[in-house]
């Protein structure tokens, strides 16, 4: 029950339930038109190796255009392009080592028309800053050249994309993963370069790596020391053999789920009260709440900056848990009410600072535990809140309604029984610009809507974690449903518009010593 040294009316972590906790529920992973199984199924209960699904390549609008597709062409009609691809990439990987050099001059070549406006400088920067005794680089890059040209044995059926408007899911092996991966690395991913607004993928976040490897060189480094670790990882021949072979065998699932208007909450005449709450301003919600469901603060292009250079909550997921970058692959721009759930991954490394001051500290090596389809139990859920370039237009009920549907697509359970509760924190507070007290009042609408409780964590903020449990506790005491939350919120929009100046939480205190 509620108690605990620290703050009186604080449910403890272990009150809440957590992924490890839940009963497995899983049935037969089945394989149909919205659940695009990319493994035998057949063979994942009962050998060791996950086979890759036998299938046809789709070079078309629904289905992610391979490297490897006779489709793709140098130009029209003059060869397949992956002949000249792994050409390249077989002189790479049979090279004992290789250089920078190497590297830039194969991916320009695959990309002739970039050549001259891609730069390498972090990925020579960081060659050169690595001490020799630790520098296996030279190494590791024929390695990745290999596990590149794995693609046609390891995926060998078209990939949906996940586009908008659809509930769809993906399963993906670690090493199907690793493979498409190794394959961004090289840029050999077709029609993926153009930005512009009438590229053929230009709802689409990119997934070729030529972004990282250029300026600005520190935030550039630390996030390669961190995506070359997961490809020391997964190249390691002994992942394939021996004890961790179970590991690289996993499967991930990506899935996109769209909130109907037929499930959208009338959340004024919702009767939930509020669900349990744990708040702290100390630790970090991947590792303190990594046995929750945990909340990516992300862009509506997911991954949002992890190519390039940004490096907030979302960057820095990405880059913990390399496998979540494949989204990029085939998860078009989530609309409203969409989101996407990953379920398996695996966690490959440490960190240190945030932004300007992260820094790649070192391996991950906690062992996690896996569920019968073979995925690591670790589930995250990425929701994009809205940025306001002017933090007033927050408080307004249509981008509140907007963000309690968002949390809520994110946050309602898909099996009534066995799902953890949620780690989240500060969504929305930081480049996008959102007040951390609203934020907080919807996030936990949503979770008392959806049922579950949540571990909130503030990030060093004393202040908000102190004020939200006071708040918290003041409303649990007077019984407040989701719906009478939801007049509060009106009501304090409309006192914001009368330029009256103040928080959401003195609104709220003020409001309850009148009733
Ligand atoms: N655990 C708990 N809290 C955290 C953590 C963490 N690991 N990291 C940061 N915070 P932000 P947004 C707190 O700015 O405003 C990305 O580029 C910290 O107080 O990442 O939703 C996406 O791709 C921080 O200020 O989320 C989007 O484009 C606050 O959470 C955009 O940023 C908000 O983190 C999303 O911005």
């Amino acid at each position: 029950g509620m108690g605990g040294e620290e703050h009186p009316s604080c449910w403890k972590l272990d009150d809440l339930k957590k992924l490890s906790d839940c009963e497995e529920n899983l049935g037969y992973l089945k394989f149909d038109r919205m659940h695009a199984v990319l493994v035998d199924v057949g063979i994942l209960y009962n050998s060791h190796r996950l086979v890759p699904i036998k299938g046809k390549d789709a070079w078309d609008s629904n289905h992610v255009k391979m490297p490897n597709s006779v489709r793709n062409q140098i130009a029209p009609n003059q060869g397949p392009k992956w002949k000249q691809i792994s050409k390249h990439l077989s002189g790479l990987a049979r090279q004992k080592e290789a250089d920078v050099k190497d590297v830039a001059n194969a991916i320009g070549h695959f990309n002739p028309k970039y050549q001259s406006r891609w730069t390498f400088d972090a990925l020579f920067s960081l060659v050169k800053t690595t001490p020799p005794s630790e520098n296996d680089l030279h190494k590791l890059f024929p390695k990745i050249a290999a596990l590149a040209l794995k693609l046609p044995d390891e995926v060998q059926k078209a990939i949906p994309l996940l586009q908008r408007g659809h509930d769809a899911s993906i399963y993906l092996s670690r090493v199907q993963i690793a493979c498409l991966l190794a394959n961004a690395f090289f840029c050999t991913f077709p029609h993926r370069n153009a930005s512009n607004r009438t590229a053929e993928y230009h709802s689409y976040p990119s997934i070729n790596f030529s972004s990282l490897f250029g300026k600005p060189l520190n935030r550039k480094i630390q996030k390669l020391k961190a995506i070359m670790h997961y490809f020391r990882v997964v190249t390691d021949e002994r992942m394939h053999e021996g004890t961790d072979k179970a590991e690289a065998n996993g499967l991930v699932t990506f899935e996109r789920r769209c909130l109907r208007d037929a499930d959208t909450p009338c959340w004024k005449s919702c009767t939930e009260t509020l669900s349990k709450l744990h708040v702290t301003s100390r630790g970090h919600i991947e590792d303190d709440g990594a046995d929750f469901l945990q909340v990516d603060f992300a862009a509506k292009v997911i991954g949002g900056g992890v190519l390039d250079s940004g490096l907030v909550q979302e960057e820095i997921l990405f880059l913990l848990y390399p496998e979540l970058i494949v989204s990029r692959l085939f998860t078009q721009e989530l609309d409203d009410n969409e989101c996407l759930i990953i379920t398996g991954l695996r966690r490959f490394s440490i960190y240190e600072g945030y932004s300007d001051s992260f820094q790649w500290v070192g391996p991950y090596d906690a062992t996690q535990k896996r569920d019968k389809w073979r995925r690591l139990k670790c589930q995250i859920v990425a929701i994009d809140a809205l940025h306001f370039k002017d933090p007033k237009q927050q408080y307004d009920m249509r981008a509140i309604e907007r963000e309690l549907n968002k949390a809520y697509c994110g946050f309602r359970r898909s099996d009534k029984l066995q799902e953890p509760d949620i780690a989240t924190g500060k969504w929305g507070c930081g480049a996008f610009n959102g007040d951390p007290q609203l934020k907080a009042m919807i996030q936990l609408m949503a979770a008392a809507k959806a049922g579950r409780g949540l571990a909130f964590f503030t990030f060093k903020d004393h202040q908000l974690a102190k004020e939200l449990l006071d708040v918290y506790q003041l409303l649990v005491s007077r019984g407040f449903t989701v719906g009478e939350l939801y007049e509060l919120l009106e009501n304090f929009c409309t006192a914001v518009r009368r330029h009256k100046d103040e928080s959401l939480f003195d609104f709220i205190r003020k409001s309850w010593s009148k009733l």
